[in-house]
């Protein structure tokens, strides 16, 4: 189901990219390819200023025209000029070195408010997923947080001093490169270096939230890529969310790596079926319209519980509709699984929810009573029954979760569920001591990694 997309100012009109090479039109890729970048010559389908960017810029920075022209925008004649140029009244006017003197304003920065002009409804649907506001919120908006990334992380208790370059490289370098922030400006209406360029959730001087390169880089903007599992694993591994992990040992997985190369994976957007491939990607699953199913890219409409957060709920609110999600993912797999498969499927991951939760709130019941009985340290990150309490939810919980989920038995079981209990255990022994001693003991026995 192709969606209608609004496109501006004639461009439509101009649909081939025409390239003027020493008296020929090139119109397949392959010709202009190979062509030494000082060559190009643009002659038709731009306006005098489009193609003064492209011709510039073929010699200024060669990669990025080069990865812009194979990709199906550079075929469209979407130039520099319709995703940089921006009103000299903007926030983030500024101009590269080839147009001072110009009256024609430009920014390194374009969010997803930009593309939302020609990709209305993909933009509608990122904006409405836990990918847009609520990724940069997990690094903004939470007191917590900042404790985290400025007091420990950014060695404020060694003395650096707050907001200092070396106090936000932590968080410039690692959290906000997955999730985003908000980008701040220096006085040349460029960004500056703690806040740009950012992940999924970047919220920019123009209003717009979000960065949609983050899985069709730039400046291809592919959906060949966005649909490989790798597109997707640049943020999501580790020890706290290892879904590439999970995928590739997954059955799915096994096909993806063993078959892969020879799968379609440039089928028009929404056409990409079964038979294009045997087994989904992340994308297939997530949001890739699939049987009567159409392309989202809400990535929390298919989902049914919260398997992030402390105790997993089924979704509601902000984070989506988990009884509709059930349904919507379920119809996923009936088209390459059976009712029976489904189900066992399905009623396992409700039932690892449950174990989890039941661990989880036995935690929860022992801190309750330390902290009643004044039994806790005010620092958590140097009270070995917090910590544990953190890596039990955050980091093996997690996994137990996910592997459950997307059918990696190693993550359910070895780095799961096996560490969850051996976790409480502990927590359990600290709790004992502490109650019959009425006394915290000094060291931790945590070791900082932690149990990984
Ligand atoms: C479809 C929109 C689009 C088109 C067309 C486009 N860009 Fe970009 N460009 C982007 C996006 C998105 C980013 C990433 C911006 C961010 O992270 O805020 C970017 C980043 C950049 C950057 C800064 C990052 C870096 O690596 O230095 C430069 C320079 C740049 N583009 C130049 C160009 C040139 C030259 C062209 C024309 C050949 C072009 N762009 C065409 C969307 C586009
Ligand atoms: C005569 C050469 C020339 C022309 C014409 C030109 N540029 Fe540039 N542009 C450069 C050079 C050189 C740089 C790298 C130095 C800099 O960042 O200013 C650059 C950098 C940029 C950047 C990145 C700026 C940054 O802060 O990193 C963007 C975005 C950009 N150009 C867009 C455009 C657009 C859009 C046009 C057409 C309206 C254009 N350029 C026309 C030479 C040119
Ligand atoms: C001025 C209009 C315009 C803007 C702005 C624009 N696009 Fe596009 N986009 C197009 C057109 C036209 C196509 C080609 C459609 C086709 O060939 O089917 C396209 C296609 C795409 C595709 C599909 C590529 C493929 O492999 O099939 C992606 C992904 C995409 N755009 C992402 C973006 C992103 C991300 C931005 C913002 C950084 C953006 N677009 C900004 C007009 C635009
Ligand atoms: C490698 C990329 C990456 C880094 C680095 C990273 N995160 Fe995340 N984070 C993710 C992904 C992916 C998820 C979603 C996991 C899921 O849904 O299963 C997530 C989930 C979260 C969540 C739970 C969702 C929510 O919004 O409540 C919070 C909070 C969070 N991260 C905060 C942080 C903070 C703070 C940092 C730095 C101290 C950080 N993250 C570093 C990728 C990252
Ligand atoms: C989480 C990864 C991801 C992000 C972020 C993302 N996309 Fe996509 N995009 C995809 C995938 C996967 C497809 C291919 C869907 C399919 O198989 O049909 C796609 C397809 C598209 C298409 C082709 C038409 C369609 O809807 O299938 C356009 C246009 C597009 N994206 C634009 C955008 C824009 C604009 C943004 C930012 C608002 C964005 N994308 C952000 C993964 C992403
Ligand atoms: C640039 C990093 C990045 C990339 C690439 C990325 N994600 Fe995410 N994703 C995140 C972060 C960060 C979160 C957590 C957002 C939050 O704080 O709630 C997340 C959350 C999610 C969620 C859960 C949403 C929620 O609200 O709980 C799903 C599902 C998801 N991503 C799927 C995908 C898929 C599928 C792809 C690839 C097609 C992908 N992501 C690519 C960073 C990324
Ligand atoms: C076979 C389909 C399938 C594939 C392939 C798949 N997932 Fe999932 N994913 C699921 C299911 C099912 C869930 C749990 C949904 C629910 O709650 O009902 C899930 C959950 C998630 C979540 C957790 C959201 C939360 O609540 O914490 C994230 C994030 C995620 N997947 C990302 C990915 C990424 C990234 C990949 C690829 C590396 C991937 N998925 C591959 C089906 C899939
Ligand atoms: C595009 C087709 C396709 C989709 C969609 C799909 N699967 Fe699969 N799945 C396969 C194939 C093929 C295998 C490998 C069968 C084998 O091992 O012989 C497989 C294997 C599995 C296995 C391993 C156990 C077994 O049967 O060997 C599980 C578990 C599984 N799928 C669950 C799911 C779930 C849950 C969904 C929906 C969220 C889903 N699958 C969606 C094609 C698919």
């Amino acid at each position: 189901m192709k969606k209608v997309m609004g496109i501006s100012g004639g461009l439509a009109a101009c649909v081939v990219l025409a390239i003027w090479i020493g008296g020929a039109w090139a119109e397949s890729k392959k010709v202009y390819t190979n062509l030494a970048p000082k060559e190009m010559v643009i002659k038709r389908g731009y306006t005098e200023t489009e193609a003064s960017c492209i011709q510039c810029h073929a010699k200024e920075t060669h990669g990025i025209v080069e990865a812009w022209k194979v990709g199906k925008m550079g075929h469209s004649s979407v130039s520099c000029y319709d995703c940089h140029s921006v009103d000299k009244n903007s926030p983030m006017a500024s101009q590269c070195e080839g147009l001072k003197g110009t009256d024609i304003y430009t920014s390194p920065m374009v969010s997803a408010k930009t593309c939302s002009r020609c990709h209305p409804s993909e933009h509608d649907e990122f904006s409405k997923s836990g990918h847009a506001m609520l990724s940069s919120k997990a690094v903004m908006d939470n007191k917590k947080f900042d404790k985290l990334m400025y007091h420990y992380e950014g060695a404020m208790e060694l003395g650096l001093e707050y907001g200092s370059p070396a106090n936000r490289a932590s968080r410039a370098t690692g959290c906000q490169m997955c999730h985003g922030t908000e980008v701040e400006l220096g006085p040349d209406k460029k960004p500056i270096k703690e806040t740009w360029p950012g992940g999924v959730g970047t919220r920019y001087p123009d209003g717009g939230v979000g960065n949609c390169t983050v899985c069709h880089t730039r400046h291809e903007f592919s959906i060949e890529e966005a649909r490989k599992p790798e597109a997707c694993a640049s943020c999501h591994l580790g020890p706290d969310h290892p879904h590439i992990e999970i995928y590739l040992e997954s059955k799915h997985g096994q096909k993806f790596s063993t078959q892969g190369e020879d799968w379609k994976w440039d089928s028009a957007p929404d056409a990409w079926e079964p038979g294009d491939y045997t087994a989904p990607t992340c994308a297939t699953c997530h949001m890739s319209g699939i049987g009567d199913l159409s392309t989202t890219h809400n990535v929390n409409e298919r989902l049914k519980w919260d398997l992030v957060h402390k105790r997993s709920e089924i979704r509601s609110g902000a984070r989506g509709d988990g009884e509709k999600g059930d349904k919507l993912m379920r119809q996923v797999c009936a088209n390459c699984h059976g009712s029976t498969h489904i189900k066992v499927q399905r009623d396992n991951l409700d039932n690892a929810v449950a174990l989890y939760n039941t661990y989880w709130d036995r935690a929860v019941e022992m801190k309750s009573e330390l902290k009643g009985k004044d039994l806790l340290k005010d620092d958590p990150w140097k009270d070995p029954f917090q910590e544990l309490m953190y890596y039990l939810w955050h980091h093996a919980g997690r996994r137990a979760r996910h592997g459950s989920a997307m059918n990696g038995p190693d993550y359910s079981h070895w780095h799961g569920f096996f560490q969850v209990f051996q976790i409480v255990k502990d927590m359990e022994d600290l709790y004992e001591h502490r109650v019959k001693t009425g006394k915290i003991e000094t060291l931790s026995p945590v070791m900082s990694t932690g149990p990984i």
